[in-house]
């Protein structure tokens, strides 16, 4: 049988709430919508960095930063202003530039979070990843896999400039943030250049076993685009167009446990359909010019330009140009496969676009 419910039952529960609360307590009944919403709330903004703002502070924190005075490294990342209290780009992706110097080292650690390093200016410079040298060239992808030790050296005579990216706002929401320096007594053993190269490919050592789950492999440019470009007439993604995700080569999926990158290409004209994602992602434009549109909003990117979209964002993008626009794109989608969390949603109006309500003003170097 019910118990009575006293006559002022309103103003007895709203004060019972609040006790709870005072009490580190939540009564799920008032509180559900914020528990399980029906959708994700939109917690943070897309955003753009502009290429002349990103290239002026690359060339002073040439002049003023020193990777002697304890820096480890000349990078910065690239700050979504509405997750500034994680130093992120999206919740899951920290995306920073590094600058090293002709003649520097940036000396050896590991840490926990995965990192991505995709080249973008110079050559010849190596990321020595568990003590073998990975030479690099312009748009190469090599990755320092969890708990990896990994430094950099450029012993050549022009500096070297990647889009470096690294899990760490997933790996603090886990709170499991693991950094050791390199020293006399902690170090991995060298291995000898081209390790990787002699040991992972299309035929392998069937007496040896690769001693890491993600091989240290350089994925080069030049192969990836060839492969891009051959396939240029297909029909493509109605949502992305010509889209490559780079892949382990020992289980054919994503490179890192965390997060997937991929190479794109819109070609001349191109005009994608609109569609929101569970994931988040970031890009760097490497060619052409053009603009995606986040939930109404446009965002115009030319070469060099970083923006990311937040999930459940409506994307699409637009190449009205007569050239080819390529980007380098990182998402967390491994989290969100790992998980059973992915959800896509096509956009139905307007033959699929949105109307543009918007244009993002991006900031300049003040
Ligand atoms: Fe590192």
């Amino acid at each position: 049988m019910a118990t009575s419910i006293p006559r002022n039952w309103e103003a007895e529960l709203s004060d019972f709430n609040d006790r709870m609360v005072r009490h580190h307590l939540t009564p799920t009944w008032a509180y559900y919508s914020e528990l399980v919403a029906k959708e994700p709330p939109i917690a943070y903004r897309p955003y753009l960095w502009k290429s002349e703002l990103l290239w002026k502070v690359v060339h002073k924190s040439g002049e003023l930063v020193d990777l002697e005075r304890g820096g480890e490294r000349r990078s910065f990342e690239v700050v979504n202003p509405d997750l500034r209290h994680l130093h992120g780009t999206t919740h899951t992706i920290g995306a920073a530039l590094q600058l090293v110097q002709p003649g520097e080292l940036a000396p050896p650690h590991r840490h926990l979070a995965n990192a991505i390093r995709f080249i973008v200016k110079g050559r010849g410079s190596y990321t020595a990843v568990q003590g073998e040298r990975l030479y690099m060239e312009e748009r190469d992808l090599i990755l320092t896999p969890t708990w990896t030790w990994h430094e950099h050296g450029n012993e050549t005579n022009e500096p070297i400039v990647w889009v470096d990216a690294l899990d760490y706002p997933f790996n603090k929401l886990m709170q499991l943030s693991f950094f050791q320096p390199g020293g006399p007594t902690a170090a991995p053993e060298p291995r000898p250049v081209n390790y990787t190269t002699n040991r992972v490919g299309l035929a392998r050592p069937t007496w040896l076993k690769y001693p890491e789950e993600i091989p240290n492999v350089t994925y080069r440019w030049t192969d990836t685009w060839k492969m891009m470009d051959a396939l240029r007439k297909e029909e493509g993604s109605a949502f992305d167009g010509i889209l490559f995700e780079y892949v382990n080569p020992f289980t054919a999926g994503s490179v890192l446990p965390t997060m997937a990158c991929y190479a794109q290409l819109l070609r001349p004209g191109e005009h994608t359909k609109a569609r929101r994602v569970t994931t988040s992602a970031v890009r760097y434009v490497l060619e052409g010019e053009g603009s995606t549109i986040v939930n109404g909003t446009r965002f115009d990117w030319a070469p060099g330009d970083f923006f990311m979209v937040p999930p459940w964002a409506w994307t699409e993008h637009v190449n009205g140009s007569a050239k080819d626009a390529v980007f380098f794109v990182m998402t967390d989608k491994p989290i969100i496969d790992t998980f059973k969390f992915w959800r896509e949603e096509a956009y139905t109006q307007n033959g699929g676009h949105q109307a543009v309500t918007d244009l993002f003003v991006p900031l300049q170097w003040a």
